[in-house]
C-alpha cells in the first residue's frame, strides 16, 4: 500500500475516515497535528496510530516545518493527506511534496476557496454545494481538482446543518479519491 501522512488541526472525521477505508491501495503511517490539543489526535493515538504533534507557536514557521518534514520522512510518508489541517504550508514545504499533497475542501471548488464556505453559498443562494478533493500547489485551494460531491442546498439550511451533510459526503470521497490518486 501508498504510505500516507495524514495532517489535521481539529476534529479530525476525515482523519477518522481516511483510517477506516484504508486497505491494499494506502495506509496511514502517521497523524501529524500543528495543535497538540486537537481531538482528532486522541482519537489517532487511541487507534494506536503513529502521531506527530508540534504547535509552531515560538518556534516560527521553517523550525516548525522542518520538524513535521523530519517526522513525515521518519514514518516512511510518500503522500500527505491534509484533512481539516487550517494552517497553510509553505511553498517550499509544498515544493519538496510536488504533486504528493493533497487537500478536501467544503465546496465544489473553484468556487469559495478560503473558510466560511457553506455561509457563503447560501448567501449566494446557491442550491446545490458540495466537497472538493484537490492536489494541493502554492496557491490557496487551486490546485487540479482530483474529485467532487454534490450535495443540494435546502431553503431551510443553515451553515451549520449544511456542512454537516456536506461533511457525511466527504468522508465517502476522500478515501475514494486517494485511492485512485496514490496509484498514479
Ligand atoms: C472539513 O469540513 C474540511 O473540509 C474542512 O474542515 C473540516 C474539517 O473537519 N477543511 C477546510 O476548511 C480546509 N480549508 P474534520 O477535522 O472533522 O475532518
Amino acid at each position: 500500500p501508498a504510505k500516507v501522512a495524514v495532517l489535521i488541526s481539529g476534529r479530525g472525521s476525515n482523519m477518522q475516515a481516511l483510517v477506516e477505508h484504508a486497505d491494499d491501495a494506502y495506509e496511514i503511517v502517521v497523524v501529524a497535528s500543528d495543535r497538540p490539543s486537537a481531538p482528532g489526535l486522541a482519537w489517532a493515538i487511541q487507534h494506536g496510530l503513529p502521531t506527530f504533534a508540534l504547535s509552531p507557536k515560538g518556534i516560527g514557521k521553517p523550525v516548525f516545518e522542518a520538524a513535521l518534514d523530519g517526522a513525515l520522512r521518519e514514518a516512511g510518508a510518500e503522500w500527505i493527506a491534509l484533512a481539516g489541517y487550517m494552517r497553510l504550508l509553505s511553498d517550499e514545504f509544498v515544493a519538496k511534496w510536488h504533486g504528493r499533497i493533497v487537500n478536501i475542501h467544503p465546496s465544489l471548488l473553484p468556487k469559495y476557496k478560503g473558510l466560511d464556505t457553506h455561509a457563503r453559498a447560501i448567501a449566494a443562494g446557491d442550491t446545490v454545494g458540495g466537497c472538493s478533493v484537490h492536489v494541493v500547489t502554492e496557491e490557496l485551494d487551486a490546485g487540479e481538482v482530483l474529485g467532487q460531491r454534490e450535495v443540494a442546498i435546502e431553503s431551510d439550511d443553515t451553515a451549520e446543518t449544511l456542512a454537516a451533510r456536506v461533511l457525511e459526503a466527504e468522508h465517502q470521497l476522500y478515501p475514494a479519491v486517494l485511492k485512485e490518486f496514490v496509484r498514479r
